[in-house]
């Protein structure tokens, strides 16, 4: 007993503060994420786009008050995205890592930070000890029962700045998946649940030969055939309409890609959707699940926390989640798939392609 109280009462020891330190910054850094979705929000990025400008301007441009704007370009210089420069402390340039939450620039997060800063999300982060407690389950009746992307189907305007948020952050990392696979001496590719189809341009722009289709639910189609408009693809790309769960599948194709799509959904929807792919393909034909792949091990490394953040945002939001390898070989399995060949890639979130063949 007396040994106890000697340990609890004595002094905090360097390695104790240590990590008090780290954990206060850990818990800090919550602010992060909410300065990133206010400054996309308030458009600060455009304001600065083309110059160094004063608080003050960039508080006339945004509508924002002077003293708000102040703080948030401060707090915005403390993470790179602005730059405070010295010789006019109230003047603040855009970095180029701040230009990526300008909008139509190539690689944009704007979306992507609008989107998971959006309300929806937001309500999700806060039952997430709700989720913990219930798991990778439908946390309500009226969750069970819904599709998420019948929801959509009704707000467009949720619907397009989802689908841009998914288009702009696929073209960041298309080159790399292209470049992580061999697509030599195929002729066709269909990309399941493709949205707005900024997956295929780098593939199909590498192999002259290769014909795409981008096969997703009818409200993509004016912005998949923009996407491939602008890649001047038109002769080589189709989009074709359709649910995945009801509709045919283009037939016969060398290889289907699937990327980001079964982590929306639980093993029982996953495994239906797998088999209308297995119905589609030919025995020649390669089906390539592109998922962020979750490690059986994780460690505390940023590397491991992107691909964390992926699995959490997907569960606070829908009750899915990211998959490990052995995870992906059962599903796969269950419809009649084995997997032939596990591939890491170059992208930020160090997604995997999964190929797998008829059994
Ligand atoms: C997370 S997004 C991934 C989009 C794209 N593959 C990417 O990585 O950018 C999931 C996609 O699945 C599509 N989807 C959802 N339900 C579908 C269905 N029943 N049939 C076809 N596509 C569907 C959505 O419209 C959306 O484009």
């Amino acid at each position: 007993m007396a040994d106890y109280i000697a340990e609890i009462s004595s002094p905090p020891t360097a390695v104790a503060e240590a990590d008090r330190a780290a954990l206060t910054d850990l818990l800090a850094n919550r602010w992060i994420g909410y300065v990133l979705t206010t400054a996309a929000e308030l458009d600060v990025a455009e304001a600065l786009a083309d110059g160094p400008r004063t608080a003050g301007a960039v508080a006339a441009a945004t509508g924002a008050s002077e003293s708000g704007i102040d703080s948030l370009l401060r707090a915005l210089g403390t993470i790179g995205v602005v730059e405070q420069l010295g010789d006019h402390q109230d003047t603040f340039a855009l970095t180029p890592r701040g230009s990526l939450l300008r909008a139509e620039v190539p690689g944009s997060l704007r979306d992507a930070v609008l989107v998971s800063g959006g309300e929806r999300f937001l309500r999700g982060w806060m039952r997430l000890t709700e989720r913990i407690r219930v798991g990778r389950a439908p946390i309500s009746p009226r969750e069970a029962a819904e599709d998420p992307f019948d929801r959509l189907a009704t707000l467009p305007e949720a619907q397009d700045q989802f689908h841009t948020a998914m288009a702009d952050a696929t073209a960041a990392v298309a080159e790399a998946i292209a470049a992580a696979y061999d697509f030599t001496g195929l002729d066709s590719v269909v990309d399941v649940g493709g949205g707005y189809g900024t997956l295929l341009p780098p593939i199909l722009r590498t192999h002259p030969n290769l014909t795409g289709v981008v096969f997703d639910r009818p409200y993509c189609r004016a912005g998949a055939e923009r996407v491939i408009a602008a890649a001047e693809l038109t002769d080589r790309c189709d989009f074709v309409g359709g649910s995945f769960f009801d509709a045919a599948l283009p037939k016969g194709a060398d290889a289907y890609l699937l990327k980001s799509v079964l982590h929306d959904w639980d093993d029982d929807r996953a495994v239906e959707i797998l088999r209308r792919v297995r119905e589609a393909m030919s025995d020649r034909s390669r089906l390539l699940v592109i998922e962020v792949v979750m490690p059986d091990t994780v460690r505390p490394d940023p590397e491991h926390r992107q691909k964390v953040w992926a699995d959490l945002t997907m569960l606070v939001a829908s009750g899915r989640g990211e998959r490990t390898e052995g995870q992906y070989v059962k599903l796969l399995g269950a419809a009649g798939l084995r997997v032939t060949a596990t591939i890491p890639t170059a992208t930020l979130d160090r997604a995997g392609i999964i190929e797998a063949r008829p059994v």
